[in-house]
């Protein structure tokens, strides 16, 4: 199974977007977090800084919108080239339809999840994702402690997606380090979101390959 370090640019230095994304060339795609102070309370950026970023990697880029009203909003991350969208279901109101665009439009559909979220009564929509993105921190803002008590929900979400037969990839976004890694990928997890571990480390590239050969173990 491929595994996947996402790097959240969260983390980063807001200043300096460029710099810190050349520091990590071993990233397999770049986590951008936005927040409207709507969904979440806490506010980041938008779209025009995110065509600024797409102008200066080649990078997959991962956005994660934390916001209200994805079905008009999220689109046009897709249109500027970001190659996977992340819409939360609690914020949705047509997940079927807003997945059908987004991949009309040439990105990879992701659902979020907060913590309360169950992933049961989205079975029958799998077919029109491409990732599911579990939340274990309460979304809003980096370096929280890693919420063990999602590892069941990391577990039943992979069974689901196992008895679909389908190649969804499985998320965990929020505490995610060398020391909570394991168990993300003992539950089933497939690609890892790690903002404070990669950022906060004296060596973030270094950190990223770390956390890679702990998946591929
Ligand atoms: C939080 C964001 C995360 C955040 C994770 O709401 O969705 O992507 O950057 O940060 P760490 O890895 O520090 O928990
Ligand atoms: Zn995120």
């Amino acid at each position: 199974m491929g595994m996947r370090i996402h790097p959240s640019l969260l983390s980063a230095d807001f200043a300096n977007f460029q710099r810190d994304i050349e520091s990590i060339p071993s990233a397999d795609g770049l986590h951008l977090d936005v927040m409207d102070y709507h969904f979440v309370p806490n506010l980041t950026f938008g779209l025009p800084v995110v065509e600024a970023i797409r102008k200066v990697t080649d990078h997959h880029i991962d956005m994660h919108l934390m916001i209200d009203d994805p079905d008009r909003w999220a689109p046009a991350y897709a249109e500027a080239g970001c190659e996977s969208v992340t819409f939360h279901v609690e914020a949705c109101k047509a997940p079927v339809r807003l997945a059908r665009e987004l991949r009309k439009l040439g990105a990879r559909a992701s659902m979020g999840l907060k913590p309360q979220t169950d992933i049961a009564p989205f079975e029958d929509i799998l077919p029109e994702l491409d990732m599911i993105l579990l939340m274990t921190v309460e979304p809003g803002f980096g370096g929280q402690k890693f919420l063990d008590i999602m590892l069941p929900k990391v577990r039943r979400t992979r069974e689901l997606v196992k008895k679909s037969g389908l190649d969804i990839w499985i998320q965990v976004d929020g505490g995610v380090s060398e020391s909570t890694i394991d168990q993300c990928i003992e539950a089933g997890a497939d690609t890892f979101v790690a903002g404070s571990a990669v950022f906060s480390a004296d060596d973030p590239d270094g950190m990223i390959r770390t956390l890679r050969e702990r998946a591929e173990e």
